[in-house]
């Protein structure tokens, strides 16, 4: 469900035609709507309304400071995995003692700076961060409350480059070396072992690998316990896929009923960290077509946004519903074409073989679904200005990242010292 719909044959946004704002700020830009981000919350938080439960939103999947701002206005939490994410969270408003900062990697620069700003939570996925982490709160005279991630050797069923559960993967510490871990974190100073982690893998559209992981994460629970540790809290992390497509998935309703099922006894509570599936759908791209080119094999529509905009097609290969602005008579033929952007590779390409109905150049289209690891994933590739962002709240709307200049984009970089600058 989402807040992107035809009236008058004119593509909305909620109460806001996109091509009015696309009239006012040029094409590409990202637009977002509130009212979706809003239902997705309340969905989710929903499903758990009668547990203790925290939903920190995985600030990766949308790093916007106004898209932060309307989950944290709702109670979100934030999951951050770096100190630029977590310096966005508190400036979105969400308060240190709703922040979980998990990552593989933590620097010990962005460890001291999430125990200054007094975080809820470290998920630790080491010893080695373990011991580094213990280090630096002993110094500082802190005692950090810590999780630690598990590996449960899940195979989540997702794209294999955002699955993160199975032994191989570089993430958390295995389920069995859990214990051991545990009972060094007691013996160290400096950290408080509260808490077990999980999280499997990103846009999951199959239940049962996140059953078979909180049920690991559970038993696990039961033995830290009898070997005397407090466990307050369980994160089960994101990873609730969506529809990209219009399929039927599994919806927050039956994923509660699983973690109900698996970790509703044990009286922690319970910690999320729904990225995709609360900002997913909550955002489209809208491009205009520069030309349609009559290939040798293929008709290709050739849109401003490029693969630098939206990674995920050539990162994932992921299927994105595109749209045209103006809604096509019902009766309108449909043909294939390759709906490419003008980037210097072949991957720069949002859809291949689609069936879309006549589209001609200087057209407004919608690349759907692109509200999680759009903006967020963008580069500058072949010197392209970042894309700006929308946010759309009923008939309102507000540029929430301005498109930079030129300028901006020149200023970057700096002449080395020895070359003649007054070239
Ligand atoms: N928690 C942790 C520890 C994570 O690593 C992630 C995502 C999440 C939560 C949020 O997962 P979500 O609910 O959004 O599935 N760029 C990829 C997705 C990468 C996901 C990385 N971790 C994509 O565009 O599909």
């Amino acid at each position: 469900m989402n807040h992107f719909q035809y009236i008058d044959g004119a593509l909305h946004a909620e109460d806001v035609p996109l091509a009015d704002i696309a009239a006012a700020v040029g094409t590409p830009f990202y637009c977002y709507s509130t009212a979706t981000l809003e239902r997705h919350y309340k969905v989710f938080s929903e499903a758990f309304a009668d547990h203790d439960a925290l939903i920190c939103y995985a600030v990766k999947a949308n790093a916007n400071l106004a898209v932060i701002r309307t989950l944290a206005d709702l109670g979100a939490g934030a999951d951050v995995v770096s100190e630029g994410e977590l310096r966005k969270a508190l400036a979105g408003g969400v308060p240190a003692d709703r922040i979980v900062f998990s990552g593989v990697g933590k620097t010990h620069a962005e460890i001291a700076y999430a125990l200054d700003c007094g975080v809820m939570q470290l998920n630790v996925e080491s010893i080695p961060e373990l011991e580094a982490l213990s280090a630096i709160a002993a110094g500082k005279g802190i005692t950090a409350s810590i999780g630690i991630r598990i590996n449960p050797d899940v195979d989540a069923r997702t794209h294999e480059k955002i699955s993160t559960g199975k032994a191989e993967n570089k993430f958390g510490i295995a389920a069995a070396a859990a214990p051991e871990a545990f009972a060094r974190a007691a013996a160290l100073p400096g950290v408080r072992p509260v808490s077990v982690a999980v999280h499997i893998g990103s846009q999951l559209t199959d239940l049962e690998p996140f059953r078979a992981a909180f049920t690991t994460l559970a038993a696990l629970v039961g033995e830290l316990r009898a070997q005397g540790h407090e466990i307050e809290r369980v994160d089960l992390g994101g990873g609730l896929g969506i529809p990209y497509r219009e399929e039927s998935l599994p919806l927050p309703i039956d994923y509660a009923a699983v973690v109900k099922g698996a970790v509703g006894n044990l009286g922690c509570q319970l910690v999320f960290e729904p990225g995709r599936m609360l900002v997913g759908n909550a955002g489209v791209l809208v491009s205009r077509v520069i030309y349609v080119k009559e290939g040798e094999a293929k008709r290709f529509v050739i849109v401003d946004a490029a693969m630098n905009d939206l990674m995920r097609p050539a990162m994932y290969d992921a299927w994105h519903d595109i749209k045209p602005l103006n809604a096509p008579p019902q009766d309108a033929p449909v043909a294939p074409v390759d709906v490419v952007g003008p980037a210097c590779e072949t991957s720069d390409t949002f859809a291949r073989q689609r069936n879309l109905t006549p589209i001609r150049e200087g057209d407004l289209l919608a690349i759907l679904t692109a509200g999680a690891y759009g903006a967020v994933m963008a580069s500058t590739y072949n010197v392209r200005l970042l894309t700006p962002e929308i946010l759309v709240r009923g008939s309102k709307w507000s540029i929430v990242r301005a498109r930079p200049s030129y300028e901006d984009l020149l200023r970057q970089d700096s002449l080395a010292t020895w070359q003649d600058r007054s070239i």
